[in-house]
C-alpha cells in the first residue's frame, strides 16, 4: 500500500446509499464518454468481479457469514489489487485515461464504520489515493428502499434503519475526507435518472481531462 494520501487525477468515483443509482449514473456516463473525441476511459466497480470481491459478494448476499472486521479487511484487500494490480486504477490514470468507479474509500468509511466503528476501515484505507472527484447521490432512504422494492433480493445492508445510518454517516464522511483535501460534489438523487444525470454532466464535464476533450458539450 502506498502511504502517501495523493489525489489520482481524471479518477471519478460515484457514492452513494443503495438504490441511490450510482451504477445506473455511472452506466449513463460511460454512454455519454463513449461520444467523445477521444473515448477513453475505463468503466469499474467495487467489489470487483475480482477473487477477493466474489468472496464480498457471497457474503453481502448471503450466501456465506463474514464477520464485519474481515470484511473490512476484504474490501480494502479487494481495493488494493483494484487500485495497483497490472491492469488496475493506477495503471489506467497513469496511461491518461479517465476511470469512473461505482464506490470507493468513502463506501468503507461508511458501511465498514457503522458496522465495525471508525477505526479500523479508516487505518485499513488510510493509504488509499483521494479520487478526483466524488459524486456523493444522497437520497433519502424510504425513496431508495421503494425503488429496490422489485429486486429478488435484499443484500445483508438494504434495510431501513441500516440506511438511514449509511445516509447520516455519509454526511461526516465526506466533511472528513474534504479536510483530507477531496472534492466532493453532492447531487440530489430523488429525481429521475436524466434528471440526475444532467446535473452529474455539469459537474463532471468541468473536471480537466473532459473540458479539453472535443465534442463534451
Ligand atoms: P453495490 O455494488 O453498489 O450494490 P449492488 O450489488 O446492489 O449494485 O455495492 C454492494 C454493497 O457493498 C453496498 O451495500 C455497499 C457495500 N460496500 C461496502 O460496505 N463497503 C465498500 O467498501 C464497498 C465498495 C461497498
Amino acid at each position: 500500500m502506498n502511504d502517501k494520501r495523493v489525489i489520482i487525477p481524471n479518477f471519478l468515483v460515484f457514492e452513494g446509499g443503495d438504490g441511490s443509482g450510482t451504477t445506473t449514473q455511472l452506466n449513463m456516463l460511460g454512454d455519454r464518454l463513449k461520444k467523445l473525441e477521444k473515448p477513453i476511459f475505463l468503466s469499474t466497480f467495487e467489489p470487483t468481479d475480482g477473487q477477493i470481491g466474489k468472496i464480498i459478494r457471497s457474503a453481502l448476499k448471503k450466501e456465506s457469514e463474514i464477520k464485519p472486521e474481515t470484511l473490512a479487511f476484504l474490501f480494502a484487500a479487494d481495493r488494493n489489487e483494484h487500485l495497483y494490480a497490472q491492469n488496475g486504477i493506477l495503471a489506467h490514470v497513469n496511461k491518461g485515461e479517465m476511470v469512473i468507479c461505482d464506490r470507493y474509500v468513502l463506501s468503507s468509511l461508511v458501511y465498514q464504520g457503522i458496522e465495525c466503528a471508525d477505526e479500523l476501515p479508516q487505518l485499513l484505507n488510510s493509504g488509499f489515493g483521494i479520487p478526483e472527484m466524488t459524486v456523493f447521490l444522497d437520497i433519502d432512504p424510504e425513496i431508495a428502499l421503494e425503488r429496490m422494492k422489485d429486486r429478488a433480493s435484499l443484500e445483508i445492508y438494504e434495510y431501513r434503519e441500516f440506511q438511514e445510518k449509511v445516509r447520516e454517516k455519509y454526511k461526516t464522511a465526506i466533511r472528513e475526507y474534504r479536510a483530507q483535501g477531496a472534492r466532493v460534489e453532492t447531487v440530489d438523487a430523488s429525481k429521475s435518472a436524466q434528471e440526475v444525470f444532467d446535473m452529474v454532466w455539469s459537474i463532471v464535464s468541468q473536471m480537466p481531462i473532459l473540458k479539453h476533450n472535443e465534442n463534451n458539450s
